[in-house]
C-alpha cells in the first residue's frame, strides 16, 4: 500500500523537485495534501508555487493549502538571492488555473492526522518548520499519531549555509525546528552533510532535458536558474540538490545511511542560532531523538530521480 504523506515545503527550485518526484510515483506514495509555508520567499507566493508545481505534474487532484505566513516568534528571513523574486525562476510555467483550499494549512494537518488511523501519516518538510511546530502547539496529541517526520534541514559536519553555523530551513525559524525536535515522534533528518553530496552536475541535469517531457525541461530550466548562486558560491562541479533526498528516501532508503543521535536546536545565541547539534559520536546520554542521514549515492539518487520524472507529462 502506498505511503500516506503530507509535503510542507517553501517551492523553491529543489522543493519543486521533491514534490515532482513524490508525484511521479504513487504506487509507493499517497500524497494527501501540499501545504505551503513561508521561507524562500513569502506565503502567498509559495503557495503558488505549489500550484504551478501540480499543475506541471497533472496531479492536479491533488490538494494545496497556505500555512503560516511568517516564523513563530521572528521576522521572516527569506532567499530571493538563491531562488529568484518569485522563489522558482527558471522555467516558464503558466499562471495556475487550480485554487488553495479553504482550510488553513496547519489545520489541515491536524485534521489528517487525527482523522487516519494512528502511525500511518508521514510529514515531510522541506521548509522552514513552521507549520509543524505551530501544528503541535495548537493539538499535542497529532505527536504520537505521526509515522515519522522526514525533513531537509540542518548540517553538523558540513556546517551552514546560511550563517556560518546554520542551514537555511532551521535557521529561519528555530523555535518551530525545536518544538518538532522535541515532539518525540520518529524523525529522519536530511542535513547539508548529505544533500552536498547531491550534485547537479551538467551531465545530470542535461539527463533531465533529455527525457523529453515537459516535465524534464522544466526541472533543467529550474535547476539551471538555482544552481548560479550555489556554483559560485562553493566552486563545486554542480549544485547540491536539497529537498528532493526527503521523496527519494521515502522510495529508496537504502541510497542513504546514517545513525539516530540526539540534535538540538540552538535557540539562543545570536552567533549560532538554527545550529543543530548534532551528537554523532554518542558522547552524551541525550535521547537519541533524530536519524542523523549523512551520506548518500547521488548516481543512484539522479537516477532515481531521472526514471521517476520521466514518467509525468
Ligand atoms: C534549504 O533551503 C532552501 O532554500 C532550499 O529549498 C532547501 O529546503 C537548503 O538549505
Ligand atoms: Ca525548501
Amino acid at each position: 500500500m502506498a505511503r500516506k504523506i503530507i509535503i510542507d515545503t517553501d517551492p523553491g527550485q529543489d522543493d519543486a523537485v521533491a514534490i515532482l518526484l513524490a508525484l511521479a510515483s504513487p504506487e509507493e506514495i499517497h500524497v494527501l495534501g501540499i501545504v505551503a509555508v513561508a521561507g524562500n520567499v513569502g506565503l502567498a507566493q509559495n503557495a503558488k508555487n505549489a500550484l504551478k508545481v501540480v499543475e506541471l505534474s497533472g496531479r492536479t487532484e491533488v490538494p494545496v493549502y497556505a500555512g503560516c505566513p511568517r516564523p513563530l516568534m521572528r521576522k521572516l528571513v527569506t532567499a530571493e538571492h538563491v531562488h529568484g523574486q518569485t522563489g522558482l525562476d527558471g522555467p516558464d510555467l503558466p499562471e495556475p488555473a487550480k485554487k488553495l483550499e479553504t482550510p488553513h494549512g496547519v489545520d489541515f494537518i491536524i485534521e489528517t492526522l487525527m482523522r487516519e488511523p494512528e502511525n500511518t501519516v508521514t510529514l515531510c518538510a522541506l521548509g522552514p518548520l513552521t507549520n509543524l511546530g505551530m501544528a503541535l502547539a495548537k493539538e499535542p496529541r497529532i505527536a504520537p499519531r505521526i509515522q515519522e517526520i522526514v525533513l531537509m534541514g540542518g548540517a553538523y559536519f558540513e556546517v551552514g549555509n546560511i550563517t556560518p553555523a546554520a542551514e537555511f530551513n532551521i535557521y529561519v525559524d528555530p523555535e518551530a525546528a525545536a518544538t518538532v525536535f522535541a515532539c518525540a515522534a520518529p524523525i529522519a533528518m536530511m542535513p547539508l552533510d548529505v544533500t552536498h553530496r547531491m550534485l547537479a552536475t551538467p551531465a545530470r541535469v542535461a539527463a533531465f532535458r533529455a527525457i523529453g517531457n515537459r516535465t524534464g525541461a522544466a526541472v533543467a530550466d529550474m535547476l539551471g536558474f538555482s544552481e548560479r548562486f550555489d556554483l559560485e558560491k562553493y566552486g563545486w562541479q554542480g549544485a547540491p540538490l536539497h529537498d528532493p533526498c526527503v521523496t527519494a528516501y521515502l522510495l529508496a532508503p537504502e541510497i542513504f545511511s546514517g545513525r539516530k543521535c540526539n540534535v538540538e536546536i540552538e535557540t539562543n545565541s545570536e552567533l549560532t542560532r538554527g545550529m543543530t547539534v548534532a551528537d554523532y559520536w554518542h558522547v552524551t546520554d541525550r535521547p537519541h531523538n533524530a536519524t542523523f542521514i549523512r551520506e548518500g549515492n547521488s548516481d543512484a539518487f539522479y537516477a532515481l530521480l531521472t526514471e521517476r520524472l520521466a514518467r509525468l507529462p
